[in-house]
């Protein structure tokens, strides 16, 4: 099968499409024909070794991915080949075809496409774990999302207006912020031309916001994290300009702050029961209109090297999916 090949971990430019042996189901797993794979910042940093997890080489990256199911290990009785579903495989959706464990598989739901089921669980996932689950931010509280023209803060801004906050949407361009207004943010701050402490401060009659989500990180997270208000929560989600923040702990004695961590693979594997449930709830959602992931870009597997290296230079919006379908694969 055709590949996107992470031979050793380096740089993204080092990935190469590549011929892989086609894989076979081992009990307990499925083997999906991939249709579209969804990018996502960790996509980056799993090639470099930048990681939590490191697969043994060589690997395809690629965490989320939708397609349909081809062959069925012993014991797998949930799903049969010609399934369409959308799988959480942390790497491997790069490829004409992975295995993968059911218990990283969902049937893909009526009414989404092969692309919209690659590139909505893991950042909606992320939003709505962090902001209920972990924040459990309030109708009427005023949130600021960090990032918010990229996955997770798109995905943040969707959540959060549907939850009755009032979001202010913070980015580095007007091209990102025009994005998040159109998902309904109520107030955009421009981050690149101004002063992130100073305009939340502004924009929340000095008061700070009562929650921030915060997947960017570096020079970002302590202004951020100065700016919200007593008993504010600031959700470390994750850190796309590279630094990770040392932060001064009085800032969290002096307002009474909580400084929250967001993990949202491990927490659906120690929580299964809450995952479901937020699982439920994006599909109503999705199923409503208010929820839908943003396209901005479709590549191929042999564009898809370039579009990580983009993702992580900053370069892109919303999500890029790549799509895949080798001929003669159910469905492709
Ligand atoms: N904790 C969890 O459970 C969890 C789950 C999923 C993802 N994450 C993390 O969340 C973060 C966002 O992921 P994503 O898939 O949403 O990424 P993304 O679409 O690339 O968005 C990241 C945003 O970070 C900002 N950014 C600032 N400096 C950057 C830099 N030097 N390089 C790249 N981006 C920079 C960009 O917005 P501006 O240009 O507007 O600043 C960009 O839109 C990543 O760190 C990822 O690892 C965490």
């Amino acid at each position: 099968m055709k590949a996107l090949l992470c031979m050793a971990y380096g740089p993204i430019d080092t990935l190469r499409l590549g011929d892989a042996p086609d894989p076979t189901a081992a009990p307990g797993e499925v083997v999906i024909a991939v249709r579209a794979c969804g990018l996502n910042f960790p996509d980056a940093l799993i090639v470099q070794g930048l990681y939590q997890t490191k697969p043994p080489l060589p690997f395809s990256p690629g965490a989320e991915f939708a397609g349909t199911i081809l062959q069925t290990g012993a014991g797998v009785t949930a799903y049969k080949p010609g399934d369409a579903v959308i799988a959480f495989a942390g790497h491997g959706g790069l490829a004409e075809r992975c295995a993968v464990d059911t218990r990283r598989v969902m049937p893909l739901p009526a009414g989404m496409s092969f692309e919209q089921g690659a590139a909505f669980m893991l950042t909606y996932g992320t939003a709505i774990h962090a902001l209920q689950d972990v924040a459990q931010l309030q109708p009427g509280e005023t949130l600021a999302v960090l990032g918010a023209g990229g996955g997770v803060g798109l995905a943040a801004v969707d959540i959060a207006r549907a939850m009755g906050a009032r979001v202010i949407a913070a980015a580095s361009s007007k091209a990102k912020l025009q994005l998040a207004q159109a998902h309904g943010a109520d107030v955009l701050l421009d981050y690149a031309s101004g002063d992130l402490r100073q305009g939340l401060l502004a924009l929340t009659d000095g008061q700070g916001a009562d929650v921030v989500l915060d997947p960017v990180g570096g020079a970002y997270a302590e202004a951020a994290l100065r700016a919200t208000a007593w008993r504010g929560r600031y959700l470390v989600v994750g850190f796309a300009a590279g630094d990770i923040p040392r932060i001064p702990l009085n800032l969290a004695l002096l307002k009474e702050r909580q400084i929250l961590g967001v993990y949202w693979g491990e927490a659906v594997q120690r929580n299964p029961k809450q995952h479901a449930g937020n699982v439920r709830q994006l599909l109503q959602g999705f199923t409503a209109g208010s929820l839908r992931p943003e396209i901005t870009e479709q590549v191929t597997l042999d564009q898809a090297a370039q579009a990580i290296a983009r993702l992580s230079r900053r370069e892109t919006m919303g999500k890029i999916v790549v799509r895949i379908g080798r001929s003669g694969d159910a469905g492709a």
